[in-house]
């Protein structure tokens, strides 16, 4: 692939997705797409550049799928889920009269599902042994086809689940058998708590609830260059009812971004403000 290629490309990745690729990217993007620009035919990269630029939006869907980084699992980052769990939930619900109507979270950057799933199993275990009549909705977004593909199957490979309790395995999946044996799928009573959506995060308006009370945005914040994360953290920030939280990951750092959360440590951030 050619620098100007390479250029092209990301440009075109840019305006459709906000997803950054450094100059040093260029033997990754070849290496995730030339099996698709063989599959078309097309011997070199000016070929399948000009078809891709002629095709318009449904292999522009592809070319990001291809592209996004959608590495996930379980109850990734745990001390989330048990902060949210002994503090979090308590506090927001104690503070705001929407959430204790119904409590609102978004995973923003959803992949195939694990994150929001692990939220739900954390979300249900809280209501049995805290508040049995609590009412909760979760909507996770991503702008993945294929990752979105994922998540509505719920099916997911049981040695990778890595929940912390073995016990957590029977209360929220079924375990598969013939060609499923070794996966395992979210119980429906589990899965209907959970709406997939795909929305760009970058899209003129969201097409989620607000405001929402809990926000996860993890490990999605880092594929964007300052300007787009700036804009995007703001952009959560008011999706968020005040005194809601939002949830990022390890990796992605705020310090650099101009924003008005207030920083509770473990990347939790609260919007600033009383419901
Ligand atoms: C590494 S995954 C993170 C999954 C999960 N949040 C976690 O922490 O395990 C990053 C996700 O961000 C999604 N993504 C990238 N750019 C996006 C955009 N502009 N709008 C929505 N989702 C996007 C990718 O498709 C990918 O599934």
């Amino acid at each position: 692939m050619s620098p100007e290629i390479f250029d092209q490309l990301c440009a075109l990745i840019h305006r459709h997705s906000r997803i950054y690729l450094g100059p040093n990217k260029i033997t990754l993007l070849s290496s995730r797409l030339s099996k698709r620009r063989r599959e078309l035919g097309f011997e070199d990269w000016d070929g399948y550049l000009d078809w891709l630029l002629a095709q318009g939006a449904d292999e522009i869907e592809i070319l990001i799928d291809l592209v996004s980084t959608n590495h996930t699992h379980f109850f990734r980052e745990a001390v989330q889920f048990e902060i949210l769990q002994s503090e979090l939930l308590d506090q927001l619900l104690s503070r705001s009269p929407s959430a204790r109507r119904a409590l609102r979270c978004w995973s923003a950057g959803c992949s195939s599902g694990e994150e929001a799933f692990t939220l739900a199993i954390t979300l249900a275990e809280y209501a049995e042994q805290k508040q049995p009549d609590l009412r909760w909705q979760i909507e996770a977004t991503d702008i993945s086809h294929r990752a979105l593909k994922k998540a509505q199957k719920a099916i997911y490979e049981i040695e990778r689940l890595g929940l912390p309790h073995p016990g957590l395995l029977k209360k929220y999946f079924q375990k598969g058998t013939g060609p499923y044996d070794g996966f395992c799928k979210v119980k429906p009573e589990l899965q209907h708590k959970v709406q997939f959506q795909r929305m760009n995060l970058f899209a003129d308006s969201y097409t989620v609830a607000m405001p929402q009370h809990l926000v996860f945005c993890r490990n999605v914040l880092i594929y964007f260059e300052l300007a787009s994360q700036t804009q995007l953290v703001q952009r959560l920030h008011d999706a968020l009812e005040p005194g809601g939280y939002l949830i990022a990951g390890h990796s992605d750092s705020l310090l650099r971004i101009k924003h008005s959360l207030l920083s509770l440590g473990n990347g939790i951030y609260q919007r600033p403000g009383s419901p």
